[in-house]
């Protein structure tokens, strides 16, 4: 941890970025590549946008990775609140400690009591305030995931907390830090973020990938898959998500992580290619919706029909 700064002075460029999260196993196309160069070097919090399963939270693990930083996530949900994402007394622990004074005759003076309630060891960090102490010796990475399922009023105090990375905790003083984490939020676009909060941050839209790279991410995953197996999942995955007029229209099209999932169902199987028995007995692994399941069963033929070694749709 002491040498993520020296760690993200080595890397020169997006390039040298790539090559370092491959070393990881991440495959970073150059978009991304460059957005965490920039987002490590001008020190701004990435925003990361894109659909499910296209790698978003994958990208802030790998990140941390090559920084040889902590990682700290804050998970966000709806009804999230500050106090969840920064930090609790330790109410039980409290009391016990306080029994425990009382029982060794250690005094009845309530101040000096009180007091020795509110130390930091009765505190419980939450990611927020975990991130900043896990920074004292370099940037962590401090991953914010799914923003937009938490509501306006925390978006509006992350947004504080972004812009000076201190803590105030009343009974303690300010936590601060000399080297703040990289950030790293990412959302699927359930709800648009606000301005104010993109604006400090660096935007990235993450695309889902091309064939090529689609057939080399789920080969780094799963190198046991054969060969012609991994390129005939990687082009019904591109099909099913394209805008193919005669591919079917899905509520919801399979992300990276569901022709991942799909493979490995496949490989479970015993299937060396994708033939549509086995392709009917795993379609749960690729495809989350019953209309959508029906809807792929229907095109099954024509999906598995001549379409494995090139990207379509
Ligand atoms: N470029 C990539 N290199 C390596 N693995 C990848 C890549 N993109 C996606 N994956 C794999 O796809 C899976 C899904 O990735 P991840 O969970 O990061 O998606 P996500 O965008 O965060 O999805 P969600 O929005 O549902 O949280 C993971 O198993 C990850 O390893
Ligand atoms: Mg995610």
């Amino acid at each position: 941890m002491a040498d993520a700064p020296r760690t993200a002075e080595a890397i020169t460029g997006p390039e040298e970025f790539a090559r370092r999260l491959d070393e990881h196993d991440y495959l970073a196309d150059d978009g991304a590549a460059t957005a965490c160069f920039l987002a490590v070097r001008m020190g701004r919090p990435l925003f990361l946008e894109g659909d499910a399963g296209v790698g978003k939270t994958e990208l802030a693990k790998a990140l941390a990775s090559v920084l040889g930083a902590p990682l700290i996530r804050l998970q966000c949900y709806e009804g999230i609140d500050a106090a969840q994402a920064l930090y609790d007394w330790d109410y039980p622990r409290q009391l016990l400690h306080l029994r425990a004074a009382q029982a060794a005759g250690g005094g009845t003076d309530p101040d000096r009591l009180e007091s020795g309630l509110y130390d930091r060891r009765f505190l419980l960090a939450r990611p927020l305030l975990r991130a900043l102490e896990a920074s004292r010796e370099g940037p962590g990475v401090l991953l914010v995931d799914e923003i937009d399922r938490a509501d306006d009023e925390f978006e509006a105090f992350l947004l504080e907390f972004l812009s000076d990375f201190t803590i105030s905790i009343p009974e303690l003083g300010t936590v601060s830090t000399a080297a703040p984490p990289v950030v790293v939020l990412t959302s699927n676009r359930t709800r648009e973020v606000h301005d104010a909060l993109k604006r400090r941050c660096l935007y990235h839209w993450m695309p889902n990938p091309g064939f090529e790279r689609e057939v080399a991410i789920i080969r780094r995953r799963l190198p046991e898959a054969a060969d012609r197996l991994v390129r005939q999942v990687a082009a019904a995955g591109q099909r099913l998500r394209g805008t193919a007029a005669d591919g079917p229209d899905l509520i919801k099209p399979p992300g990276v992580a569901e022709t991942i999932d799909w493979t490995a169902a496949l490989v479970a199987l015993g299937a060396r290619e994708l033939d549509p028995d086995s392709a009917a007995r795993s379609l749960g692994a690729l495809i989350k919706h019953r209309e959508d399941h029906e809807a792929v069963r229907l095109t099954l033929a024509s999906l598995l029909n001549g379409h494995d070694t090139a990207a379509v749709g």
